[in-house]
């Protein structure tokens, strides 16, 4: 996979390789190089992380991440989604948010184009349009993928099960846009940070099923939602050995590492992910079927049953901010206008059934009887 020219600039800094060469060597190593501190945790760190993920070093992690968490995703991702994938194809990430932001930057170069689902989760036009001189555009969620992409190298996102929508991209059209990536040369940043969370049968497929060795792939991935821990911000970037290690030095450009108790909470956690991500989906599940079975005003939104992730996208018959704000103040009610979500974004509002049980019980009866503009 070709890598962007900005990592011609980024040099592994010296010390890591001296320090890879004193280990290779066999002998007793004393590293003096690292800007760390190595003492015992205080008696109250050391009481509180006892109690919080039951490990006591809290000194800097790899930048890689730990490999026995490399490892542990490695194989979620071969049981999961067939891929042919171990430690060295994984990075660990702040969630998802960092994985791709990481992936653009070790891919993204001056005069490629990037194709986006319209409409999409904003960090993902708001990211790409941190990079100059990058062609930004978008594909309609309403067609098949693979039929609006040009033939010509191009980094295509999917994000299925989509945010906003709520959409699942079909296993052929994944299928054919593998395809189409190696036929062009392109890549594909396949967002799974839903990928648990679906509805009925609407299993989702990844890319990484059919290009197992991440090739022309770069799985972002996240625990975020599908162990319902946002606030650990453990995720991971998976794909080709040689674009992982580039992302490796990104890392060290940027953010170093990854906090310790995430990774030893999720470590411990992720052997059970099936039965945690089982539960997430029944919790959302519940949810929107409280809202879908209450909510009676077609006029207002147009409400439909999603294939997966939180959220619906409904559209709505006037300007999506002036509606969100009205609803706000005369309610308490608070929707995101589908104006912060790409192109076709306007006259739709987005729907979370991540909020709390209670305050979607308690919004159905106010937007039931809201008359907008009285
Ligand atoms: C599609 C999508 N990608 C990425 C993220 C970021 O997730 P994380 O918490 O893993 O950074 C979100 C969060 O809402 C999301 O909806």
């Amino acid at each position: 996979m070709k890598h962007a020219s900005r990592i011609n600039r980024l040099v592994e800094p010296p010390h890591r390789k001296i320090l890879k060469e004193a280990k290779a060597g066999g002998r007793a190593v004393m590293n003096l190089s690292v800007g760390d501190i190595f003492i015992d945790p205080h008696p109250l760190v050391e009481e509180t992380l006892r109690k919080t993920c039951g490990e006591t070093s809290v000194t800097y992690p790899p930048v890689e991440g730990f490999n026995e968490l490399r490892s542990s995703i490695a194989e979620y991702l071969r049981n999961s989604r067939g891929m042919e994938v171990g430690f060295e194809n994984i990075l660990v990430t702040a969630g998802a948010s960092e994985a791709f932001l990481v992936a653009l930057m070790a891919i993204l170069d001056v005069g490629d184009r990037i194709i986006l689902p319209d409409p999409t989760y904003p960090q993902h036009f708001l990211a790409a349009n941190l990079f100059d001189n990058v062609r930004v555009s978008y594909y309609s969620q309403n067609r098949n993928i693979s039929e609006q992409v040009p033939e010509e190298r191009s980094i295509v996102l999917i994000c299925s099960p989509n945010n906003p929508t709520g959409k699942v991209v079909s296993a052929k059209d994944v299928e054919n846009l593998v395809e189409h990536a190696r036929e062009t040369d392109s890549i594909i940043v396949s967002d799974e940070t839903y990928f648990e969370i679906f509805f009925k049968n609407n299993k989702p497929a990844s890319p990484g099923s059919f290009d197992t060795k991440l090739e022309n792939t770069m799985i972002v991935g996240s625990f975020s939602k599908n162990m319902g821990v946002t606030g650990l911000r453990v995720g991971f970037l998976a794909s080709e050995q040689n674009i992982i290690s580039k992302a490796s030095t990104v890392r060290y450009a940027t953010s170093l590492t990854s906090n310790v108790v995430g990774q030893h909470v999720v470590l411990k956690t992720l052997p059970f992910i099936n039965e945690i991500s089982s539960y997430v989906r029944m919790s959302i599940e519940k949810r929107l079927k409280i809202f879908l079975n209450g909510f009676k005003r077609s006029d207002l939104m147009k409400v439909y049953a999603p294939e997966g992730s939180l959220y619906i996208f409904p559209s709505i018959p006037f300007k999506s901010f002036d509606f969100c704000l009205e609803l706000a103040k005369k309610t308490g009610v608070v929707l995101a206008p589908g104006q912060g979500f790409g192109p076709s974004g306007e006259n739709h509002v987005r729907i979370s059934f991540g909020a709390r049980e209670e305050d979607i019980r308690n919004s159905i009866p106010l937007l039931n009887q809201f008359e907008p503009g009285s």
